[in-house]
């Protein structure tokens, strides 16, 4: 498969600054053949970047996590490159104090299970999840921690979800090129239960480059909280969420 990817300049640095990889300019062929053999680092940042390539149909993106799911828990998460599925479980955690094995949780892009293994750490026993990656779903399936798992888009009106069904939903690194519409956050206001949460970790920078989200996205949110659907708790930077890039983590409680 041919990627096309990033600046020149910034390669030539070896990929020690992942962090300022900025957009689409080198292809896969060009890397190799300007700089030799990539780092693992690299490698694993242009597996990411396959499944996040600018105009990916969602079909794609599925078939890209499909494929990289017998590896995509080491190259990322126990690497200690994607801290997504830990910020997010953290963030809900601080929300749910007590009783926290009776809070029901959907876990949107649930992937190979990362958010749920974490949110176990904390107590939490009633998780469900929906992914459209078959692959991603099996790895998921073998820990051994979701209640339920649907293999399916996440968009408006998803089959298998009740209205006021969940007292959170989440999002871990399921924003992107091709992944989650900004429509899917009125389906996140539906399932969740009146008073429940939302939870949305993603990386910062997609805001700035991803057509679907670039202007789009924040005003949504804007715009849902002055038509009273929910009220923002926090929007917190954090640092270092994936490859030392910065991510953003959005609190909402339904009205
Ligand atoms: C980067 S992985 C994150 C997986 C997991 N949440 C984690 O943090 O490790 C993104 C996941 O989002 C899923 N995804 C993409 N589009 C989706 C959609 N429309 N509905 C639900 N999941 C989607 C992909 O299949 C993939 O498993």
């Amino acid at each position: 498969m041919e990627l096309n990817l990033f600046s020149v300049e910034l390669c030539s640095r070896q990929f020690t600054r992942l962090h300022e990889m900025p957009t689409a300019e080198l292809s896969y062929k060009e890397y190799t053949e300007k700089f030799g053999e990539m780092t693992e680092d690299a490698q694993t940042y242009f597996a990411n970047f396959a499944a996040h390539r600018p105009g990916i149909t969602r079909e794609e993106v599925v078939d890209q996590y499909t494929k990289w799911s017998e590896t995509y828990d080491q190259d990322l998460c126990s690497s200690g490159r994607y801290h997504g599925p830990k910020i997010a479980a953290d963030a809900v955690a601080e929300e749910f104090k007590d009783g926290r094995e009776s809070i029901k949780i959907l876990d949107i892009g649930a992937g190979t299970g990362n958010f749920g293994k974490e949110a176990y750490k904390h107590g939490f026993r009633e998780l469900h999840g929906i992914d459209p990656s078959s692959g991603m779903l099996e790895r998921c399936q073998e820990k051994n921690i979701y209640k339920k798992l649907l293999c399916d888009f996440f968009q408006r009106d998803t089959p298998g979800f009740e209205n006021d069904e969940y007292d959170c939903t989440v999002v871990a690194g399921a924003m992107g090129e091709g992944h989650l519409s900004c429509d899917c956050l009125y389906e996140m206001i539906r399932v969740v239960k009146p008073g429940g949460l939302v939870v949305i970790v993603m990386r910062k920078e997609y805001l700035d480059y991803v057509k679907e989200y670039k202007d789009r996205l924040e005003p949504l949110m804007d715009q849902l909280e002055t038509e009273r659907k929910w009220q923002k708790i926090s929007r917190k930077i954090v640092p270092n969420y994936s490859f030392n890039k910065e991510g953003v983590v959005y609190k909402f409680r339904r009205e």
